[in-house]
């Protein structure tokens, strides 16, 4: 029996991530090292999608075992704190100026702490979220009305077309003195990739100060490309930042940042607190994964890669494929994502599986090349052309 067939017979549909998924069923990954993943046909790929945009410094990365190892050798978790929760706290501060942090295990519950946060903070309800936004999988940020939802969820959340200034100050002039936080997503991947207006924000962040309402930036994708997060491009001063990915060295990650004052409400010691725990929150293998990825991912780095990709970006847009996106991140736009997944993959370039090119720091320009090259011959310009239209 096929390893595909096995899955079926034992998870949903034969995946456990949706986002994975690609009918009839994905390859498997048995090995990664560097840029180079290798499937359980031994077919080998360049890797794009990195663990959807995580793995900065693509597979393996000595440095990053060597310290994940060393952690684990003295234990995996404990349930007490240890040093290297501080360290990354503090090397997120030092990158972003933003004071208190919170660590978790994924994006997901990232953003689910950040609305706790955000709710407690302000005594509100209602969380402004923008069309097309991805914030993972909590209830507050998925589709209103998608199967398995609470009708009631929706009644706590608007949804707002991004870079509609006209709708945003009507919704801000309804219900703004009952709105907790305004979440946004500056570059959102599923959206596609498309940056939110400077003047936009701006105006965004002058109307949530004056109704009293919480600014907060989701950079779980866009932290890696700034070395404090695609905010600081906006000369933006959130109040509450979420982030996972790249800050995890590779492993299971999330964290929001915030002043004291807005994270105050998880202080355990204040009357009415917010319990939020978490088993393997700030576990010191992540920690140190992630102290480590980013020790090594600084601004000339940074600068370097998001280089690259605007060149990949170039020739791919000279070459008649419709791509959006900046810097590291790229988006391919085009009318089937799957039929682009597979022809990507047969010519040896694995994306994700809405189209998105993610680069790291493990890539040569030999590989930048040869991706190149594969999207070339992989899409027909001509339906890119319209699907951008
Ligand atoms: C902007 C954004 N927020 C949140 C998430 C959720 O992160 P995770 O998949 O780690 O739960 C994602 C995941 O892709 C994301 O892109």
């Amino acid at each position: 029996m096929s390893i595909a067939d096995r899955a079926r017979q034992v998870l949903p549909g034969g995946t456990t991530r949706t986002t994975v998924f690609v009918p009839p069923h994905p390859p498997y990954a048995v090995h990664g090292e560097g840029a180079i993943v290798t499937d359980h046909r031994g077919h080998q790929v360049i890797d794009c999608n990195n663990n959807y945009t995580s793995l900065i410094h693509g597979h393996a990365h000595p440095d990053v075992l060597q310290a994940a190892t060393e952690a684990a050798w003295s234990g995996t978790a404990f349930g007490l704190p240890t040093a290297s929760e501080v360290t990354l706290a503090e090397h997120l501060r030092e990158r972003t100026g933003i004071e208190q942090w919170r660590f978790c295990n994924s994006g997901t519950e990232a953003v689910l702490m950040l609305l706790r946060a955000a709710r407690a903070h302000t005594g509100r309800d209602l969380i402004v979220r923008f069309e097309g936004s991805y914030h993972g999988t909590g209830d507050a940020v998925v589709s209103p009305g998608a199967p398995g939802v609470a009708r009631s969820v929706s009644d706590s959340v608007l949804v707002l077309p991004q870079n509609d200034l006209e709708a945003l100050t009507a919704a801000m002039r309804k219900h703004g003195d009952r709105i907790a936080a305004v979440l946004i997503d500056l570059m959102p991947n599923r959206a596609g990739l498309n940056r939110a207006d400077y003047e936009y924000v701006a105006k965004l962040r002058a109307l949530t100060r004056q109704y009293g309402a919480l600014l907060a930036v989701d950079e779980v994708i866009t932290f890696r490309l700034r070395e404090g997060g695609l905010h600081q491009e906006y000369g933006l001063q959130p109040d509450l930042v979420s982030v996972g990915k790249v800050i995890g060295g590779g492993f299971p990650v999330g964290a929001i940042g915030g002043r004291a004052e807005v994270l105050s409400p998880f202080v355990p010691q204040t009357p009415g607190a917010v319990s939020w725990g978490g088993t393997f929150s700030a576990n010191p293998v992540t920690m140190a994964a992630g102290i480590t990825a980013l020790g090594l991912f600084d601004s000339q780095k940074i600068a370097e890669l998001n280089r690259r990709g605007d060149e990949l970006r170039s020739r791919l847009h000279d070459a008649g494929v419709a791509v959006h996106g900046s810097g590291s991140l790229l988006r391919l736009i085009a009318p089937d994502p799957t039929e682009v997944w597979w022809s990507l993959y047969r010519r040896g370039v694995l994306c994700g599986t809405n189209g998105l090119l993610a680069l790291s720091t493990a890539m040569t320009p030999t590989h930048i090349e040869r991706v190149g090259q594969a999207v070339i011959d992989a899409i027909d310009p001509k339906d890119t052309a319209q699907q951008s239209q």
